[in-house]
């Protein structure tokens, strides 16, 4: 790809890219949140067309005026916003429009037969072909959109943040599947906002900045993750988590969250914990380990035996509007899925679940509604700085920031944060963690789910890690590092 140009309304998303993508390579593809990486694969997808610039493809100059143009060239891709269709079964969604036929005819059974084939080889058997895909967990979903784009004879494959729903054993299956590809002469192109993925599986490396690239084809191996990711900020980020208060400095404080006994028929067994004010607590451990179910649990939207006492004050299991009314917050993990209002402004998208505060005798404070949201536009840099702008147009990435944001404004005792940094680049991140630390430091308790061990042990006071639905340890997170970590979630190991 030479000088490619996109243009959006008010937005130039692309100003002159170049990307060359070498048979059997893996090439990451880096680049701050809005920096063009998606809309980069969309124009390689055929899903865009550029206003200028060349695409060369296997020596041939190409021009992809469809999705279908490029697929038939050989490019398949899977995309951020997975393009599923969630009321089709696993095995229509992947021959979605290019049925396996025999002799003309298609048959349910041949269709069947080989998703059963793709999934197996892609480690995941244990999908059905006939399951609904509305109903799958976010990470066999990722498995599905995979299994699609494999069933094309594909020649480049283009992952936009694949591993983004991904605890740490899937995404070692995933790079099992891209070195099968890659042995096999497959080209990968391969974004991600972990940068310690592209060491372990990049061959070369190609930075984006505001549409224009800054870096071509690094070798990923040998770059330093602080180079590139100063390429990616145009600054230094030496600091990426916030300082912690002293360890124990939360004993003497009020409890905000006191859990006991909590169980989740069939996938958690009696956790008990305390969260204090001013104190971020983890939960580390696998997709599946229980980590959301007690989120959940705790919150309300799951039937559970066991207390959730909040401030000294039972809670009633069963009834989110109850925790609410405790002075809960959750941040779900599929925020994209269960909380963004697309056509909604940003604005409106920040401020949702605080709109009572801006009501007034009938009439909404606009403008303070408006100075909250922009505090957390400027608090979490999402770009493009517009409050107006309908959501959908911002990157993934940003829509990210803007539904945290609704969480962090909205005043509760309690904040309940499921994987709060999906999705969002290296710069922001750090942003992010020094608004959670600084709204503990305010006195509230957090609750942090994450599948990124190193963001847990960074981030949290005190960490607990669960296995199979129960606590297996807990200790204070400085005690603690990867290592050890994923030694427990995996074996069962103790520390
Ligand atoms: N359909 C659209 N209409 C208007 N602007 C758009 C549209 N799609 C993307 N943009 C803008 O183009 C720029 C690049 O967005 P893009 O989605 O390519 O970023 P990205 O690098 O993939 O970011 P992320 O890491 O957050 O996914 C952003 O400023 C975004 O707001
Ligand atoms: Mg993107």
């Amino acid at each position: 790809m030479r000088g490619i140009v996109k243009q959006f309304p008010g937005v130039r998303a692309l100003d002159g890219v170049d990307l060359d993508v070498r048979a059997g390579e893996v090439h990451c593809l880096l680049g701050q949140n809005g920096a063009g990486k998606s809309t980069l694969i969309k124009v390689l997808a055929g899903a865009h067309q550029p206003d200028e610039g060349t695409i060369t493809f296997g020596g041939e100059s190409v021009r992809l005026t469809s999705p279908t143009a490029a697929i038939r060239l050989g490019v398949s891709t899977i995309y951020q916003e997975l393009d599923l269709v969630d009321g089709l079964s696993v095995a229509e969604n992947i021959f979605l429009g290019h049925e396996p036929a025999r002799m003309g005819f298609v048959s349910q059974g041949e269709v069947r037969r080989a998703a059963r084939e793709l999934l197996t080889g892609l480690g995941h058997g244990e999908i059905r072909p006939t399951a609904e895909v509305g109903r799958l967990a976010p990470a066999a979903k990722q498995v599905v959109s995979m299994a699609r784009a494999l069933s094309y004879d594909t020649r480049l494959i283009v992952m936009d943040e694949p591993s983004a729903a991904l605890a740490h054993d899937e995404v070692e299956n995933l790079f099992r599947i891209i070195r099968d590809l890659t042995a096999r002469g497959v080209a990968v192109v391969y974004i991600s906002h972990r940068l310690e993925e592209i060491r372990e599986i990049g061959d070369r490396v190609t930075v984006l900045k505001d549409g224009r690239t800054v870096a071509v084809g690094l070798p990923a191996k040998q770059t330093p993750t602080s180079q590139v990711v100063s390429l990616m900020t145009g600054r230094n980020v030496e600091h990426v988590f916030p300082p912690r208060p002293a360890p124990g400095g939360h004993e003497g404080r009020p409890e905000i969250l006191r859990v006991e006994g909590l169980s989740v028929p069939g996938r958690v067994r009696d956790v008990s914990f305390t969260v204090h004010a001013g104190e971020i607590v983890g939960l580390a451990g696998l997709v599946g380990s229980g980590r959301s179910e007690i989120i959940e649990a705790v919150y309300g939207a799951r039937r559970a035996t066991g207390r959730v006492v909040v401030e000294g004050v039972p809670v009633r299991g069963g009834s989110t509007t109850r925790a609410v009314r405790a002075g809960m917050g959750l941040a779900p993990e599929e925020r994209k899925a269960q909380a963004l209002l697309l056509d909604q402004s940003v604005m409106r998208n920040i401020s949702l679940s605080s709109l009572g505060r801006y009501a007034r005798f009938g009439w909404m404070d606009r403008r303070r509604e408006a100075s909250d949201a922009w505090r957390q536009v400027e608090d979490l840099g999402i770009r493009p700085p517009h409050l107006e702008r309908p959501i959908k147009n911002l990157s993934g990435g940003n829509q990210q920031k803007a539904v945290l944001a609704r969480w962090l404004i909205n005043g509760r005792r309690l904040l309940l944060l499921d994987e709060p940094t999906r999705g969002v680049d290296v710069g922001a991140r750090a942003e992010l963690y020094a608004v959670i630390r600084k709204l503990a430091d305010e006195g509230i308790g957090v609750l942090l789910v994450s599948s990124e061990v190193p963001e847990v042990l960074g981030l949290a006071d005190r960490v607990l890690v669960i296995r199979e639905g129960r606590v297996i340890h807990e200790s204070d997170a400085r005690d603690l590092d990867e290592h050890n970590v994923l030694d427990m979630i995996m074996e069962g190991r103790p520390a």
